[in-house]
């Protein structure tokens, strides 16, 4: 069953990512998108039309990924999690959730085992490079959020040198650092506008709300716990809900609070668009050592690819370029193929270039995908 629905990737096709806004009937799905409950909403190779289009907006689905005739080749756009495993961990956070809302247990073991499935994956993939391209709706922010944010702490403790055990804790604690906000009133979470200063210490106690819950389970570590408790404070002290700073917040909460931030960072929220790679870690770096620590924050990039597989950028020769494989030890310089000329007309006969090979070429900026007319 699962080899059907998740048979993401077809070799030799083309993929780019499409701003839901920016869909036309008749581009062709090249990657299936599946909902927290494992539904299929649109399979690889369907062709859209005005329906499916709207249908897309109405779930709130940002983006999605369609097959860019004239450039047919094999770019895989490969995260270090399979698809599989993050719609499996989405939908065990959204009942754990579900059954905290109703004020009944939620099920341990089947966090620990989501958990489990995502730190084998990540420690066979330990070589390559985050590239964070899956797709959520604007529903589901909180749980595709979750995951990303337990994928992140993970890689990032791994660089810092953790132990597995250790790592199981902390990937516990990561994904489920957010659970207080299940004790706070769907009105003033949801809230559209401004909230009044006593709606915003209601949020706030999420922090506190998810510690209690967490620490009523045996089977839960009490620092797993502290992730929920001090995931907001902040190095320079002036985070909430105790003002905790420096080392007097847990390594683990420091890591979560890092990853925490990087992945709000890229998501499109309700009131702005998503920051690039690049701005979301320029943000991060400076936010290193004041808001965030340091040695956390420098952990998280050196794992993400700075030029994600599949997005554009433009080199000092104007030229436009896709890239198509990252260098992990110099993710500066990636793997490119040329594809616009500096008056963006597409290239007949695209040629790729390694610009860890090539130093006198740079990159000057990352091209917004708007940027690049579809063919
Ligand atoms: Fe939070």
């Amino acid at each position: 069953m699962f080899d059907i629905i998740y048979q993401l990737y077809h070799k030799g096709d083309f993929v780019r990512r499409i701003k839901t806004v920016n869909l036309k009937p008749d581009m062709v799905v090249a990657r299936t998108i599946i909902d927290s409950d494992s539904r299929v909403l649109l399979s690889s190779g369907m062709c859209l039309n005005e329906q499916y289009i709207s249908r897309l907006s109405e779930l709130g689905i940002a983006s999605i990924f369609i097959k860019d005739g004239l450039l047919d080749d094999e770019v895989l756009v490969n995260d270090i999690v399979s698809e599989q495993t993050r719609a499996e961990t989405v939908k065990v956070i959204k009942t754990s959730f579900a059954k905290l809302e109703k004020s009944s247990n939620f099920n341990v073991q089947a966090v620990k085992n989501v958990v489990n499935n995502i730190l084998d994956e990540l420690l066979n993939n330990s070589n390559i490079l985050v590239h964070l391209t899956d797709i959520r709706s604007f529903d589901d922010y909180t749980f595709g959020h979750s995951v990303n944010v337990c994928v992140l702490s993970i890689i990032t403790a791994l660089s810092l040198g953790y132990s597995e055990p250790k790592l199981k804790e902390l990937g516990v604690g990561a994904l489920l650092h957010d659970i207080g906000k299940t004790k706070i009133d769907k009105e003033i979470l949801n809230k559209p506008g401004d909230l009044t200063p006593e709606e915003f210490n209601e949020i706030q106690r999420h922090t506190e709300y998810g510690f209690n819950i967490l620490r009523e389970y045996m089977e839960i570590s009490l620092l797993s716990a502290h992730i929920a408790f001090q995931h907001h404070e902040r190095w320079d002290g002036n985070g909430y809900p105790r003002g905790l700073g420096g080392l007097d917040i847990h390594q683990y909460a420091r890591i979560v609070a890092v990853a925490d931030v990087y992945d709000a960072l890229l998501a499109d929220r309700p009131y702005r668009p998503a920051y690039n790679v690049n701005q979301a870690l320029n943000i991060l770096t400076r936010m290193a050592g004041s808001y965030l620590d340091f040695d956390c924050v420098m952990s998280l990039k050196s794992n993400v690819a700075i030029y994600p597989i599949g997005s554009f950028v433009q080199l000092t020769t104007g030229d436009i370029c896709i890239v198509i494989d990252v260098n992990k030890n110099n993710p500066a310089r990636p793997k490119l193929r040329i594809v616009l000329d500096k008056n963006k007309k597409r290239i007949a006969n695209p040629r790729e270039i390694d610009l860890s090979r090539l130093k006198t070429i740079m990159i000057t900026r990352p091209i917004h995908e708007d940027e690049v007319p579809f063919n």
